[in-house]
């Protein structure tokens, strides 16, 4: 199957991604939005992304006017009669998915590949609904569609197996790395990375953590290239809760239910990026979410000049005394010697309280927890129990603002601020592979290559080791009860195994 001319349906921002895509990709592009405003939309979203690839200096304007040339804005469907392919992006609804099959059924030649960039809804149905099931395919693309390197590209039970390879051919043409699975709500990289969005809405409604500590996080604590908050906000507020909708009706749980707050803010119009606010504020085009590091935990006051510093990670030439002494500030490991401070160096599965308590001083304590990436920038996760005071609360910010390090703020449960995030965030990864549905290898290129990832969840779950990982989500089951926190028998089998979870 020869693919030159694609039409894309519905010009949002993941249409006018796509069609940027496919028309930088050399083929003709027919690019459908039955608005006008729309269209005139989708086309400006499209010139803005050229403009950026221009003034980067990774496209000349020669080029840009060529690839704008190779895109055809068109007012209806009758325009997509040539194409061999054509590609639906419009609103995550089944009834306006259907409608836009049926006027593609009637459009197209009998011939033509009909894909869905659906993110969660079911290909078989809306293929079913069509006069030629066997030419309905999905390929997701993600966003934003030129940058990202992952398309799912999704089987069928009623799909023509020419149409899938030829499908999986064409994203492989336009640079792009396909995992191809079948139909299941969410594919691999939504029903993965939604219910850990979902988690983060969860967190910042309960006042768990701020907005700003949930994010750095994710970045400084895990090394995502976004926090989770500001990527709701680029992936919209209404898709998230749409995905959230279909993968909480297929799967149930805890993890998919949307959190009431995604729904308030949806239902208030805050969308995200696109309406110029979501969960943060996008006052200007060109404004980026608050600065991710905490503004309210760095740089607080001089720090304690004398600390002492006990707990499960305190050895004593541990990271943190360590960094201390360098710093100049005296360390002691007795707590019954005078200090400033006392400084838990705490493990996400350990309560802070218990150690505070042994070491006599509750309301001088203060855990610390250095995450992330060994040898890459640490975040510091400050931990005060309930017996905390707050001068003790106030002096941790400063040390940890005097040894140069990001600090975010988290109540004393397991996992503490990063590791709530991502333990159950793996846990569902190593579910998804215990399943069947996708292979560790897949699951680990659709979350690098769909969302940036610098290593797969199951790269991520060895590099911890499976048995600390089923140590903390063991923590986390027993405090919180949810089921979705019980650790996946696969993992505690290559725990007990000493396997790493990747072969
Ligand atoms: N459109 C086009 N290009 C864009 C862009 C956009 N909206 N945003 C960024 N870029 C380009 C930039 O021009 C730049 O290109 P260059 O390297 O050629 O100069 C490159 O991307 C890097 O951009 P920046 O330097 O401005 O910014 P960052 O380095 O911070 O990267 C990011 C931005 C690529 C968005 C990165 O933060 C990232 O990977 N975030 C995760 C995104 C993610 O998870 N996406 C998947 C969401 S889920 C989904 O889409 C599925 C759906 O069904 C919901």
């Amino acid at each position: 199957m020869d693919i030159r001319e694609v039409a894309v349906i519905g010009l949002g921002t993941m249409g006018a991604g796509i069609a940027e895509v496919l028309a930088r990709g050399g083929l003709q592009v027919v690019a459908v939005e039955a608005d006008p405003e729309a269209l005139r939309r989708g086309m400006s979203i499209l010139q803005r992304s050229l403009d950026r690839a221009v003034s980067r200096g990774r496209m000349t304007s020669d080029e840009q006017a060529a690839v704008l040339g190779r895109v055809r804005p068109a007012g209806g469907f009758a325009e997509a009669a040539g194409a061999d392919l054509a590609i639906e992006a419009v609103p995550e609804r089944m009834e306006i998915k259907r409608q836009v099959f049926a006027e593609l059924d009637r459009a197209c030649r009998p011939d033509a590949i009909l894909a869905t960039n659906t993110s969660s809804l079911s290909v078989t149905e809306i293929a079913a609904g069509t006069q030629h099931p066997g030419r309905v395919v999905g390929l997701h693309f993600f966003n934003p569609a030129p940058v990202m390197r992952l398309v799912e590209v999704i089987d069928t039970v009623l799909a023509d197996e020419a149409v899938v390879t030829a499908a999986a051919g064409l994203a492989a043409r336009l640079g792009k790395t396909c995992v191809r699975v079948g139909d299941r709500a969410g594919f691999v990289a939504n029903a993965l990375l939604l219910p850990y969005l979902n988690h983060a809405v969860t967190l910042l409604e309960t006042r768990f953590a701020s907005r700003a500590d949930i994010d750095t996080a994710a970045t400084g604590g895990i090394g995502l290239p976004m926090g989770p908050l500001a990527l709701l906000d680029l992936i919209g507020l209404d898709t998230a809760l749409s995905i959230l909708e279909v993968l909480h009706g297929e799967l149930g749980g805890s993890r998919y239910q949307p959190a009431p707050l995604l729904r308030r803010l949806v239902a208030a119009g805050r969308t995200g990026r696109k309406s110029g606010r979501g969960l943060y504020d996008y006052g200007s085009e060109s404004a980026q979410p608050a600065a991710a590091a905490s503004d309210i935990h760095n740089g607080a006051g001089a720090g304690p000049a004398v600390i002492t510093v006990t707990g499960p990670g305190a050895s004593p030439g541990g990271e943190l005394s360590a960094a201390a002494a360098s710093a100049g500030i005296t360390v002691r490991t007795d707590p019954a010697e005078p200090s400033d401070l006392v400084i838990v160096a705490a493990s996400p599965a350990v309560p802070v309280l218990a150690a505070a308590l042994a070491a006599g001083r509750p309301a001088d304590t203060v855990g610390l927890h250095l995450a992330g990436p060994p040898g890459g920038t640490r975040l510091a996760e400050l931990v005060p129990t309930r017996l905390t005071s707050p001068a003790a609360a106030a002096a941790a910010r400063a040390l940890a603002a005097g040894l140069g390090l990001t600090a975010v703020q988290a109540p004393d449960r397991p996992g503490f601020l990063a590791g709530t995030l991502l333990y159950p965030h793996l846990a569902d990864a190593v579910r998804m592979v215990q399943d069947g549905y996708a292979s560790a290898a897949d699951v680990d290129t659709a979350m690098t290559l769909g969302c940036g990832y610098p290593r797969g969840p199951l790269e991520l779950a060895d590099q911890a080791g499976p048995g600390n990982v089923l140590d903390i989500l063991q923590a986390m089951h027993l405090a919180y009860g949810d089921p979705a926190y019980a650790a996946p028998p696969l993992l505690a089998e290559h725990a007990a195994a000493g396997l790493p979870l990747r072969g």
